[in-house]
């Protein structure tokens, strides 16, 4: 007999083909559920495992819920503040996520976002489709140069690394602000600074690439943003929750930033619409993971921790331990 699964949100159809293959599983090609439609899902088919993303909250009180029978919840995310890690290891429930596979993708996509918010990608697009037909003088809609800036990154985890790599071959100068110093083979000649104030004032483009926790929570404030140099561009690709968006707004419309590269809000899906209402702004719903490639591996990545809880083996990616 197949072990049992329930997927909460729609996932691509190379891991819905693995999910019939190697499960029993009511919607192989998942479905978008709420807390409730999973409690039910996985209560009506006496589901081993269930396989999440992001937009689904797993707090104390869906774990509360969940039936007997469910033996792991994997995450096809990275991120794992929708996990309440205390209570799934109180209750001696695996849950597990999918580091490493969306590095490459997640730098890239910073990578755009800081090449479209110096360049105008926005506002350029926008001109071609309004079927430009004036041709501009020599001083006129003129972006920021990217190569060889000054480029602070607010942690150098995985991701930093990656876009550091990245920015490397732009010839980019790379400071960084972490909890502790890497050592040289992970710096790669970046300066560190212990203090993420300090930094600040030395951003040409500043990108962040924190953990969200209590400890980052909104972390970019107006203190922050006023440290950096007039002109900076802002970049953000790792959760919403570290900036406060009024503060990001009035240094966006002030003039003080030149321009903003975001994927990720304070409220997804629905953004502060203020952001769409600026031509300095380049915006991105969430899609730092959001290739082929890496959805699959993804996906593929949470299936292997699923399907090694339950062989009776430890999780690949676990949470707690
Ligand atoms: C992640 O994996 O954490 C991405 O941001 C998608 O939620």
């Amino acid at each position: 007999m197949k072990p049992r699964l329930i997927v909460s949100r729609q996932i691509p159809p190379a891991v819905a083909a693995r999910i019939r293959a190697e499960f029993d599983c009511p919607w192989p090609e998942g479905r978008d559920m709420t807390a409730d439609d999973v409690i039910a899902a996985l209560t009506q088919t006496n589901a081993d495992a269930l396989m999440l993303t992001s937009h689904l909250k797993f707090g104390a009180e869906i774990i509360a819920r969940l039936p007997a029978t469910v033996k792991i919840a994997a995450t096809c995310s990275v991120g794992f503040e929708h996990i309440d890690v205390a209570a799934a290891k109180a209750r001696g429930l695996p849950v597990t996520n999918t580091p490493d596979v969306l590095t490459d993708c997640t730098a890239d996509l910073t990578f755009m976002l800081i090449l479209a918010a110096c360049r105008r990608a926005h506002e350029y697009d926008g001109i071609m489709r309004a079927g430009w037909r004036r041709g501009y003088g020599l001083g006129e809609m003129l972006g920021l140069k990217v190569s060889g800036k000054r480029l602070g990154i607010l942690g150098l985890g995985r991701i930093g690394q990656a876009v550091a790599a990245r920015a490397r071959g732009f010839g980019m100068q790379i400071l960084y602000s972490h909890p502790r110093r890497l050592p040289p083979e992970q710096e790669h000649g970046a300066t560190y600074f212990a203090s993420f104030d300090e930094m600040l004032p030395h951003c040409d483009i500043l990108t962040l690439h924190a953990r969200s926790g209590p400890e980052t929570a909104g972390i970019m404030d107006a203190g922050k943003f006023s440290r950096l140099p007039k002109g900076a561009v802002f970049v953000n690709a790792a959760r919403g929750n570290l900036v406060d968006e009024d503060a990001l707004l009035a240094a966006l419309t002030s003039g003080h930033l030149f321009a903003a590269g975001l994927d990720v809000f304070n409220n997804e899906p629905a953004f502060d619409l203020r952001f769409a209402a600026l031509d300095n702004v380049f915006l991105v719903p969430h899609m730092g993971s959001a290739t082929v490639e890496t959805r699959n591996a993804m996906g593929m990545r949470a299936l292997d921790n699923i399907q090694a809880v339950l062989a009776g083996k430890p999780p690949i990616d676990p949470l707690w331990s």
